[in-house]
């Protein structure tokens, strides 16, 4: 206020240059900080564990020897409650939203819906402001808004147009003192403002609230924690790659930065494997998740492919836009099994089979008849050569090879089916299902020799048939020649036959490898060409048309580590890595701490350029095949398997695991450099046979040594 200079606590969208500034993302928050002459800033945002609102807490410092008069000013702009309106129906929304304040508090109102937003503060206000362009002024922007520039507050209510909430304070600072101001965000109609914004006005209850958000968060990681000779490894799996899975299991694709929200639910198939990766910490969460999935499952064994998690409304997602061809993808209800036995194998709760769970067309029947009718689904869906049909798609959302003819299938989906077989027959085992365990034994036996027979194209596993019965991924072929995932999952499924694995994987590292990872086929589509659908609708080298597809790229590092290829399952590990691109930020694009869906490839001319990073199965599949497949500690039905391979030149490592209750201290050694092999292992020192550390579920700590050799 003394000599009009104004600048932006949060770095942007003033430019005036600041003398210092820091930002840092944590579990949950997120602080920014600045200094400016001698004017010391920070703002942590985060939101409480419970209260439904939002909190910028604002702490100013006067680090000189002169007392300083200063003026803050908060900033936000509002949405249209209706995200679709807000982009089609701007002659309404414009029309129908106000701007008002109350005793204090600003209120963002849409005239006749359901929606009102407050932004509040703990401290008494000195001005305010609703109306953006009151705020900004003529021909200026968010860079010099009029009333930083004039230093006051307009008191704007706006009667349409764009709704923006602004606050100012006025804080008096002596040398060396410092001030808090609380600022709240929230929807009124939702939560009653009144009893959060008066909790918020006390400091002590802010901190309270970010404290307990913190041992939220310790209790987590705290369920895994890694120690291994690599620290950015370690960085991302005590930390920042659990923090993603559980965004996952949350928000799914749902809403962000790249999916808008409108028309993207929670999906079948993502939001199973995402509870792959949290099953560990909150299983209870996963639990409720798989229930929720399951119900989108029909009687005959197919389920929706989505989800609007606000109305919990099924739908067949993109398929619904295409409607000639099948609205049924053929891995949505396989990997339900999966998320389902590993929710069994991690809590050892087999008592979730008996749950009755209700059909989208039929009355509620435990989840094993759903397994069951999953199962059966994909058995009677046969295409050419008795492969499974692929439905609108598998995994791949863009391979849309089903015209009509029930001739197109997957290969891939094939050898899900297999891997998820032997799943089964593990379960049938348990159970006491004999007879099932022989069914789904043949079943599995002959989808092997089906694939084996008829999709071996010489070096490599092939892809796909499309609708008139031809193979698509193979050699004789001009675009897609070789595509990743049959390879991959040749291996994870175990249906490829003696030595056809180590060659198929041998053969796309050869060919599809990348310094960045594995694109997910080679060569690139170069044009639309209806017999494959949405993958030739993508520039070559982007997203499914050899693009590198992460989600894809995680499961190189499950086969690698499967085939006993410690360095290249680490290798694969690193490639994908978000910290281990810390200095290449400008060419990625994305966060250094998360994991991305694509990246594009090398026939692309940004190659190296990441997008679509928080909500990608990546995260959950980086995590299992880290801490799983090359830190090797898998759970299993009775204990913990330990199972490593890792790179020969690790010495060891250390592990502290939680699993049904008890805590599992780990540590491998690995004297003679080797990747894989058990070579002895003891529990609290006396000597296991195998490699299974029992499920003691005693609530004690007990020791693990493993030896490898
Ligand atoms: C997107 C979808 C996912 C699909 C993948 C490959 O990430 O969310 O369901 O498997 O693309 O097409």
């Amino acid at each position: 206020m003394d000599n009009g200079d104004y600048w932006s606590a949060t770095w942007q969208p003033v430019k005036n240059p600041l003398d210092d500034y820091k930002c840092r993302h944590g579990p949950s928050y997120t602080k920014i900080m600045a200094k400016k002459n001698g004017i010391e800033s920070e703002i942590l945002y985060f939101t409480p564990l419970e209260d439904n609102c939002e909190l910028w807490v604002l702490k100013l410092r006067n680090d000189g020897s002169e007392t300083r008069r200063l003026k803050t000013f908060s900033y936000v702009e509002y949405s249209f409650p209706h995200a679709l309106a807000d982009i089609t129906n701007l002659d309404w929304t414009n029309q129908i939203m106000r701007g008002i304040e109350e005793d204090g508090v600003l209120y963002m109102i849409s005239h006749g819906t359901d929606s009102k937003f407050y932004h509040a503060s703990s401290e008494t206000i000195a001005g305010f402001d609703t109306d953006r362009s009151a705020f900004i002024g003529p021909y200026r922007d968010l860079g010099n808004p009029q009333v930083l520039e004039e230093g006051e507050s307009k008191e704007s209510e706006a009667p349409n147009g764009n709704i923006i909430g602004s606050i100012s304070h006025e804080v008096e600072l002596d040398p060396g003192e410092e001030r808090r101001i609380v600022h709240v965000l929230g929807d009124e109609y939702a939560d009653n403002s009144r009893p959060i914004l008066s909790k918020y006005r006390s400091l002590e209850k802010v901190d309270a609230e970010f404290e307990r958000l913190q041992d939220n968060w310790r209790e987590y990681f705290e369920k895994l924690q890694v120690d291994t000779p690599d620290e950015e490894m370690n960085a991302m799996l005590n930390r920042w790659n659990p923090i993603q899975c559980r965004t996952t299991l949350y928000w799914s694709r749902s809403a962000s930065l790249y999916q808008t929200g409108t028309s993207r639910g929670m999906g079948t198939r993502d939001s199973s494997q995402d509870t792959f990766g949290v099953v560990h910490a909150a299983s209870r969460s996963a639990k409720k998740k798989l229930e929720m999935l399951w119900e989108l499952q029909f009687e005959d064994g197919h389920t929706w492919h989505q989800i609007y998690p606000l109305t919990g409304e099924g739908g067949p997602g993109l398929a619904a836009e295409e409607p000639e061809k099948p609205q049924w993808f053929s891995d949505d209800p396989l990997w339900l099994i999966l998320g389902t036995c590993n929710y069994m194998k991690e809590t050892g709760d087999t008592g979730f089979l008996e749950k009755r769970i209700p059909y989208q067309d039929a009355e509620p029947e435990p989840v094993w008849n759903h397994m069951r009718r999953a199962i059966d689904f994909t058995d009677t869906h046969r295409g050419v050569y008795e492969i499974p049909r692929i439905g609108y798609s598998d995994w791949n959302d863009t391979l849309n090879l089903d015209h009509g003819s029930g001739k197109a299938a997957s290969v891939w989906t094939g050898m899900m089916f297999s891997h998820v077989l032997r799943e089964m027959e593990k379960i049938c085992r348990r159970i006491g299902k004999e007879k099932k365990v022989q069914r789904y034994g043949e079943l599995r036996r002959e989808m092997k020799n089906i694939i084996n027979e008829h999709c071996w194209d010489g070096g490599w596993y092939m892809r796909a048939f499309d609708d008139k019965g031809r193979p698509i991924g193979t050699s004789k072929e001009r675009y897609q020649k070789i595509s990743l995932n049959p390879q991959t999952w040749s291996v994870i499924s175990g249906v490829a036959e003696e030595g056809r694995g180590e060659t198929a994987m041998e053969k796309a590292h050869e060919k599809l490898n990348t310094r960045f990872g594995f694109a997910l086929m080679h060569p690139p589509y170069e044009g639309e060409d209806e017999r494959i659908g949405g993958t030739t609708t993508f520039l070559p080298g982007a997203k499914e048309n050899g693009g590198i597809f992460c989600h894809a790229h995680t499961w190189s590092m499950v086969a690698a580590a499967k085939l006993g290829w410690g360095n290249r399952a680490y290798q694969y590990y690193r490639q994908l890595l978000p910290l281990a691109y810390n200095d290449e930020c400008d060419l990625r694009r994305t966060e250094p701490y998360v994991y991305c869906q694509n990246i594009l490839g090398p026939e692309h001319p940004d190659f190296g350029r990441a997008a679509n990073s928080w909500l990608s199965g990546t995260a959950s599949w980086s995590y299992v095949a880290g801490t799983q497949w090359i830190l090797g500690i898998r759970p299993d039905f009775d204990g913990l398997r330990i199972d490593p391979c890792i790179p020969p030149k690790w010495s060891g490592y250390k592990v502290i695991r939680k699993f049904r209750g008890s805590r599992y201290d780990v540590e491998v050694k690995n004297p003679e450099g080797v990747a894989k092999g058990i070579e002895s292992i003891s529990v609290d020192g006396e000597e296991l046979d195998g490699e299974l550390v029992p499920a003691f579920e005693d609530g004690n700590k007990h020791k693990v040594r493993a030896v490898l050799g």
